[in-house]
């Protein structure tokens, strides 16, 4: 992993020869925003979505992009090609930069700009078999949760909560309505149709959340966007995950209890397959990844 190269303020140099000051505002304060985007073949995958949403991550907290799309493309680019794996995932990062410590905005800095790419496996065998065993908790994060932070203590706290509990993630609730995971946006499935959550301040509005409708068109399912309380979600008949790195995986149980009805109960459901394989296909146009379809 340390040899591989990174991209770090106009230099590409191997990870473990990047630093930065202590002084950054992204190590002193959390200041910045960062993207993840998966790359299947080599290809990144919805690129542009990515960086339309860290456009909207940086314009939130008054930081100007350094650089156009096609300048990201090219960094990006060369990451990709300067690693050995098929299958990647780029990480990017913009920090206000180096200053004196102080929490008002200093005046004319550089931003940090930090770019690596980590080989990447996307989810297979047990776990689409199988399906995610999760916990509830309660949603107690700031309410610019719509912004791309880099200031993740809230997450990763309840990410831990969720190490401890033996399973993979959180479903998150404020004031009982589902928000989502710690690093996941989550959907239910009622009669049939798939369930997301209002797309507002309370979540991060998932590059794959935003995918989801297209999917369930491709898919044939019925998309609605609404709130869904936690009774409504532990009573789902099926409920479904989302990130870059997860795709869409199947949660099969909440606090301990299989998610679904009758004989169903807590297995991968018909729902989740549909949009599994319409995500695959997404793959395979936009990477031209081999298919990889669900039976
Ligand atoms: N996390 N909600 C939160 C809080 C997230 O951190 C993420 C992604 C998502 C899903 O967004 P997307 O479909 O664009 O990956 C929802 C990334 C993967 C991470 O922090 O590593």
């Amino acid at each position: 992993m340390w040899d591989s190269i990174c991209y770090l303020n106009g230099e590409y140099l191997k990870l473990q020869d990047a630093k930065i000051s202590v002084l950054d505002r992204g190590f002193i304060f959390g200041d910045g925003v960062y993207e993840v985007v998966p790359v299947y073949q080599r290809n990144p995958f919805c690129m542009d979505e990515h960086l339309e949403r860290l456009n909207r991550s940086l314009e939130a907290v008054s930081l100007q992009n350094p650089y156009s799309p096609d300048g990201w493309k090219e960094i990006i680019a060369r990451l990709i090609q300067s690693h050995n794996a098929e299958n990647q995932f780029i990480y990017f990062q913009i920090t206000r930069g180096v200053a004196k410590r102080d929490h008002a905005f200093p005046e004319n800095i550089k931003p940090t700009v930090f770019a690596m790419s980590s080989p990447f496996s996307p989810p297979s065998g047990k776990i689409l078999e199988e399906g995610v065993s999760t916990i509830t908790t309660v949603d107690n994060r700031w309410l610019r949760c719509d912004v791309k932070s880099i200031s993740l203590l809230s997450n990763i706290l309840k990410r831990q909560e969720a190490v401890q509990a033996g399973v993979l993630e959180v479903i998150m609730f404020r004031d009982g309505l589902l928000t989502e995971g710690s690093s996941a946006n989550i959907y239910a499935v009622i009669e049939g149709q798939i369930i997301a959550p209002l797309k507002d301040n309370r979540i991060l509005a998932g590059i794959r959340y935003g995918l989801m409708q297209r999917l369930c068109d491709t898919a044939g399912v019925i998309y609605a966007q609404r709130q869904v309380s936690k009774a409504e979600l532990l009573n789902a008949d099926e409920i479904l995950m989302s990130s870059a790195t997860k795709e869409i995986l199947a949660v099969t149980q909440v606090d301990e209890k299989p998610v679904g009805h009758g004989t169903k109960a807590g297995k991968p459901g018909a729902i989740w397959k549909k949009l599994f394989n319409a995500y695959q296909q997404e793959k395979q146009l936009q990477c031209g990844t081999a298919p990889a379809f669900l039976a």
